[in-house]
């Protein structure tokens, strides 16, 4: 039974998603890391629970999450089974397609025999009959984007996905999809690109203000680069962080000038009443055009603090 007061207010919790009907929560939860076979359901269970409770509507995945690939998608069908089904249509659960899932020919990037597929697996694995949001996970230069797009177009008239989303494309394919996208009745409705205080290339390359310009929400993935932009690293590296695994956050990240930057952000935090990660989150939050920041978060503590940004 999920909290009689998960919404509070409004206002506080949700931004509405570019010119869309779609209002999504400011602190959205992804699926990439943590909520794999290898990680342990219960935590996994203990987090989405916490978050549904706390107003958090969007959670985020991906074909390939897991590890093993696919198995973030079958944490979120054991939780529809066992927890959600009654909530279903208070989610918004997005996932996508563009990188390597399966052998062959057919298992990555754009054409339409994979995203079909794809969608289809994700479906089955997530115990879902639609998502609210598909989207292409990354830009195929070798497909033509008409292929891709009008696979996306598909999915929606058949309703497998209530609407569309682009993550990672550069600048002027981005630009070419928004048209075609709206020439055919279905807007794009976000762009999912990684935008924190250290890496900021969609700011950097126009892509935050083309989406600002184009009634298109922005949601900034990696907010804290992976747990860079919190106190995780301040005194070492934690043997059950990220970084202690070496492979998607190396231990070379960890170098004076981003000590530095930890230490002044703590300051400036202090001043605020805030943590790091608190600091890190209201600055993209601060940026205009963002809809959402899509947190990753190894236990229920690391969402709390999270959350406390809105
Ligand atoms: N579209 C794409 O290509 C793409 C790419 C990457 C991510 N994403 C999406 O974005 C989501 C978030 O990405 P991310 O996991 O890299 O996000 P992130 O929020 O930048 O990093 C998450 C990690 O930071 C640490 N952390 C989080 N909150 C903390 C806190 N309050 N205090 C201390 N440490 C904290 C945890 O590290 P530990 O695990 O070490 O505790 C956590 O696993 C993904 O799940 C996915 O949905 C999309």
């Amino acid at each position: 039974m999920a909290s009689a007061s998960r919404y509070g207010e409004m206002n506080r919790l949700f931004n509405r998603c570019g010119q869309s009907g779609v209002l999504l929560p400011k602190v959205s939860l992804g699926m990439w890391h943590n909520f794999g076979a290898e990680d342990p359901y219960e935590r996994s269970r203990a987090i989405t629970h916490y978050a549904f409770d706390h107003g958090i509507t969007h959670f985020d995945l991906a074909n390939n999450y897991g590890p093993p690939a696919g198995s973030a998608e079958e944490t979120m069908g054991r939780l529809m089974e066992q927890d959600f089904a009654p909530y279903r249509d208070e989610l918004f659960i997005s996932t996508k397609a563009g990188y390597l899932m399966w052998d062959g020919p057919y298992g990555e990037w754009g054409s339409r025999k994979y995203l079909t597929a794809s969608l289809d697996q994700s479906l089955r694995r997530m115990k879902l009959d639609y998502v609210d949001l598909f989207y292409s996970h990354r830009y195929d230069p070798d497909t033509p984007i008409e292929e891709t797009l009008q696979t996306l177009v598909d999915f929606v008239r058949q309703g497998k996905a209530l609407y569309v989303g682009i993550s990672n494309w550069p600048l002027e394919p981005l630009k070419a999809a928004t048209r075609y996208l709206h020439e055919r009745g279905v807007p794009l409705l976000i762009y999912q690109g990684r935008l924190n205080m250290i890496d900021r290339k969609p700011m950097d390359e126009g892509i935050l203000a083309f989406c600002r310009q184009e009634g298109i929400g922005f949601i900034a993935y990696s907010p804290l680069a992976q747990g860079l932009l919190t106190d995780r690293y301040l005194d070492g590296i934690p043997s059950d962080s990220r970084m202690a695994k070496e492979h998607f956050l190396k231990s070379e990240r960890r170098t004076p000038e981003l000590l530095r930057m930890l230490h002044d952000l703590q300051q400036e935090g202090q001043a605020h009443g805030r943590t790091i990660a608190q600091e890190a989150l209201a600055w993209i939050l601060a940026q205009e055009g963002v809809t959402s920041v899509l947190v990753g978060v190894s236990s229920v503590e690391q969402l709390k603090n999270n959350l406390a940004v809105i």
